[in-house]
């Protein structure tokens, strides 16, 4: 993975991550051949061309005490919703920091650890999404890849006519 690229990436330039199947990040390391798949672990919510599916979704950021924001339940009064969150869409991700409902993470790397072992993060998680149930256990360099694909959905041209 050539990370000037990546890094300078524009979406006409991530077709090479994103197949019509899915989204396929693999780890590049010689020296280690696991792969990190995007599409098992991350697009099952993060879906489609702007990855989200528009839906709502509980990844554990709800505990009633510290964490008090019932998120979706709030407006539904619908038990099931507890914890809900609408799945933002991860395109121009890396310039719209802070990340979540609440801004609770200040950078891309805070929420990949995160999602690596939420329970390190988050005391009490109240109907996290079963997906999450087990710590990713990624490595420095998976961590670090992820981070430079989500930079690479970083739109330049976008960006440069927002103002
Ligand atoms: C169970 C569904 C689900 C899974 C699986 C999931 N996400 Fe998310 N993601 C969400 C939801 C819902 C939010 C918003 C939560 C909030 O606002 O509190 C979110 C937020 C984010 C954000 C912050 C976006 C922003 O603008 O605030 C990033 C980045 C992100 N996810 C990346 C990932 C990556 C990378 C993976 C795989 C390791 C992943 N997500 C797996 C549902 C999911």
């Amino acid at each position: 993975m050539d990370r000037t690229r990546l890094r300078k990436g524009t979406t006409a330039e991530t077709p090479t991550l994103c197949t019509r199947r899915g989204t396929r990040l693999r780890r590049r390391d010689a020296a280690d051949n696991t792969t990190f798949d995007f599409a098992d672990n991350c697009a099952n919510c993060h879906a489609g061309d702007d990855f989200t599916a528009d839906r709502f979704k509980n990844i554990g950021l709800y505990n009633s005490r510290d964490l008090s924001d019932a998120g979706r339940f709030e407006i539904t009064k619908d038990s099931s919703h507890l914890g809900h969150f609408r799945i933002p869409g991860l395109r121009n991700v890396a310039v719209t920091a802070p990340y979540m409902h609440n801004g609770m993470f200040g950078s891309l790397r805070e929420v990949l650890d995160y999602y690596n072992h939420p329970d390190k993060v988050v005391q009490g998680a109240i109907h996290r999404d079963l997906s999450l149930s087990t710590p990713l256990n990624l490595s420095e360099q998976e961590i670090t890849d992820i981070e430079a694909f989500l930079m690479a959905l970083t739109d330049d041209q976008f960006i440069q006519n927002k103002n």
